[in-house]
C-alpha cells in the first residue's frame, strides 16, 4: 500500500518536472552548400529487389507521389470528363498525387516543371468528388521549384530549383547506398541492422512529413536543403515543435511533428516513426506502441480504443 503510494509520488514528481530540452543541432553533419553526393537510381535497386520491394513499390504513396502520366491513365481520365480543361488536357505529362488530390503537371526545361491551378479532389477508389480552381486552367511556371519539388522530387538542387529525378526515389530514404551493401546490410540506412539511431532516423522522415510551417535557414524554401540521409536535418531546417502542441493542427500532421519533436528535442529513443509505421507495406502497427501523449492526438483519453477522433489532412503548403 504505502510502496503503491510512493510509486505514485514518484511518478507524478516525474510528470511534473518539465522535460530537459536538447539542442536539436547539436550532433552530425549536414550537406547545405555541399555537392550533393552521387546515388545509384532506383531502377538499378529495383533489378535487384524487384521481387522484395518491386511489387509494393507499384502501390506505395511515395512510389506513386509524382509520375508520368501515361502510368496513371485513371487519373488523366478524370481530366478527359471536364470540358472547360480539354484545351490543356493535350499538355499534361505528369501527376502528383494519388489519395485526396490530384494535380497536372508539364514540362518547364531542365528539372523543372509547371503546375496547374485546376486540381482534382478525390472520393474513395480515385474516383472525382470535384474540381477546385477550375478559374484557373493556367500553368504557374515557379511555384513547383520554389514550393514543392523538395518533398515530391528528387535529387533537389535548391539554389537552381531544379531536381535530378521525378517522384521519391530509394536515395531520399536509404541515402547513398554502396553495392557492398549486399554483404553487409549495415551499411545501407533502413536496413533490419541500421534503424535504430532514433535520432537520425526521425531527421529522415522529417526532412518531408514536418510540413507546417518548417523552413530551410539557408534557402528560405520551405523544404529540405540537400538532406542527404544520415544527416542532421535540424541543423539548416526550421521547425516550429511548439505546433505539437496546437490543437489546430490536424492529428495527422500533430502526430508527426510531436514524434519528431520528442526525439529531437526531448531526447527519446524508444518510439520513432518506425514503431508505428511500415513503409513499404504500406501498414501501421500501432496498437501495441507504448500509451504515450501521442496516442491523444487521435483517440480520446477515455472510452473505447477503437474510437478515433475524426480529422481531414489539410495543409495550405500543399494546396489543399
Ligand atoms: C515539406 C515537404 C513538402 C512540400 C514542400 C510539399 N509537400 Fe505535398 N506532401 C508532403 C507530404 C509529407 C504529404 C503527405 C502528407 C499526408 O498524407 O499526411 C504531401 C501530400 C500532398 C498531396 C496529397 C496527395 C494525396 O493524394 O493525398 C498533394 C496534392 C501535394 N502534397 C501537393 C503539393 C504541392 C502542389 C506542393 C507545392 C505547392 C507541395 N505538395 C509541397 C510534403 C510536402
Ligand atoms: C519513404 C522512405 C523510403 C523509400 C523512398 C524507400 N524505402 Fe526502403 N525502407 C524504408 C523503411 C522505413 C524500411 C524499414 C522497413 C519498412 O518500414 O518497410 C525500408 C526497408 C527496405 C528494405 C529492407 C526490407 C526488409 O525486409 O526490412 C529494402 C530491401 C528496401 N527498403 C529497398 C528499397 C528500394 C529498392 C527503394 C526504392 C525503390 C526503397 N527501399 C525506397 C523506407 C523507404
Ligand atoms: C546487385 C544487386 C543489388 C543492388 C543493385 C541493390 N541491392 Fe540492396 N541488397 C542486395 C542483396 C543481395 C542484399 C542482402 C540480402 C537481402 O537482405 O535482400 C541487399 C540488402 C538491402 C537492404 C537491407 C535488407 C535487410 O535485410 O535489412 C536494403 C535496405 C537495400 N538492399 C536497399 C537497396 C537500395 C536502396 C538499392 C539501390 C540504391 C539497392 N539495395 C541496390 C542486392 C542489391
Ligand atoms: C522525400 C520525401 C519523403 C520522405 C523522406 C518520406 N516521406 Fe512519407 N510521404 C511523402 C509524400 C509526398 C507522401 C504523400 C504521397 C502522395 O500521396 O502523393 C508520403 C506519404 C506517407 C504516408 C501515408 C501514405 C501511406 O502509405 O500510408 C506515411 C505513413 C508516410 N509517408 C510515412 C513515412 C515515413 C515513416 C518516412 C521515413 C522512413 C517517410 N514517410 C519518409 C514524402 C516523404
Ligand atoms: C504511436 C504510433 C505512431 C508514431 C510514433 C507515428 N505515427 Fe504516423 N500514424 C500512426 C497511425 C495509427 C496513423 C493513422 C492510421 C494509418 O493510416 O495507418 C498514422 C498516420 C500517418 C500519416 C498519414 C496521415 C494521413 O491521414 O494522411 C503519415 C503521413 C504519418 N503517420 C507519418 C508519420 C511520421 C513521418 C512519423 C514520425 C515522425 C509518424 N507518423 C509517427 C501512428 C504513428
Ligand atoms: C495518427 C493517429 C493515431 C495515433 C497517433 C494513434 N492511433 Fe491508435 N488508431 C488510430 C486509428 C485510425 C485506428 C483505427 C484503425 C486501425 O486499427 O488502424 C486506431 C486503432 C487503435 C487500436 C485498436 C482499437 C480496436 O479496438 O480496434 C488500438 C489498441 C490503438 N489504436 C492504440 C493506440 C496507442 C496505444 C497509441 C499510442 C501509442 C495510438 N493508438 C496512437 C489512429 C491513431
Amino acid at each position: 500500500m504505502i510502496h503503491s503510494l510512493l510509486l505514485l509520488v514518484s511518478g507524478w514528481l516525474l510528470l511534473q518536472e518539465p522535460p530537459r530540452r536538447l539542442d536539436p543541432a547539436a550532433w552530425g553533419s549536414n550537406h547545405v552548400g555541399k555537392e550533393m553526393p552521387e546515388f545509384v537510381h532506383g531502377d538499378e535497386c529495383l533489378f535487384c529487389h524487384r521481387n522484395d520491394i518491386g511489387p509494393g513499390w507499384q502501390r506505395n504513396a511515395h512510389g506513386l507521389t509524382l509520375r508520368q502520366a501515361e502510368d496513371a491513365p485513371e487519373l488523366v481520365e478524370l481530366l478527359r470528363s471536364e470540358q472547360s480543361l480539354a484545351g490543356v488536357l493535350p499538355e499534361v505529362q505528369y501527376v502528383l498525387g494519388s489519395r485526396h488530390r490530384v494535380r497536372f503537371l508539364k514540362k518547364e526545361g531542365y528539372g523543372k516543371l509547371a503546375l496547374l491551378g485546376a486540381q482534382a479532389a478525390l472520393a474513395p477508389g480515385r474516383k472525382l468528388e470535384r474540381w477546385l480552381g477550375l478559374d484557373r486552367p493556367v500553368w504557374d511556371r515557379e511555384v513547383f521549384g520554389e514550393g514543392c519539388a523538395g518533398c515530391h522530387a528528387s535529387g533537389v538542387d535548391s539554389k537552381a530549383r531544379t531536381f535530378a529525378l521525378i517522384g521519391l526515389d530509394c536515395f531520399t530514404c536509404h541515402g547513398v547506398v554502396p553495392l557492398e551493401h549486399s554483404n553487409d546490410t549495415s551499411l545501407v540506412w533502413l536496413s533490419k541492422k541500421r534503424r535504430r539511431d532514433a535520432r537520425a532516423l526521425t531527421s529522415i522522415c522529417a526532412q518531408c512529413h514536418v510540413r507546417a510551417g518548417a523552413k530551410s535557414r539557408a534557402s528560405g524554401l520551405p523544404y529540405a536543403n540537400n538532406f542527404v540521409p544520415g544527416d542532421n536535418l535540424f541543423q539548416d531546417y526550421e521547425v516550429d515543435f511548439s505546433k505539437a502542441d496546437d490543437g489546430s493542427v490536424n492529428p495527422g500532421d500533430r502526430h508527426v511533428l510531436r514524434s519528431a519533436r520528442d526525439v529531437a528535442l526531448y531526447g527519446s529513443e524508444e518510439t520513432t516513426c518506425l514503431t508505428c509505421h511500415q513503409v513499404h507495406a504500406g501498414t501501421s502497427r500501432h496498437r501495441s506502441a507504448l500509451r504515450a501523449p501521442i496516442c491523444l492526438d487521435c483517440h480520446n483519453a477515455e472510452g473505447p480504443m477503437k474510437e478515433t477522433k475524426p480529422y481531414t489532412v489539410r495543409s495550405p503548403l500543399c494546396q489543399y
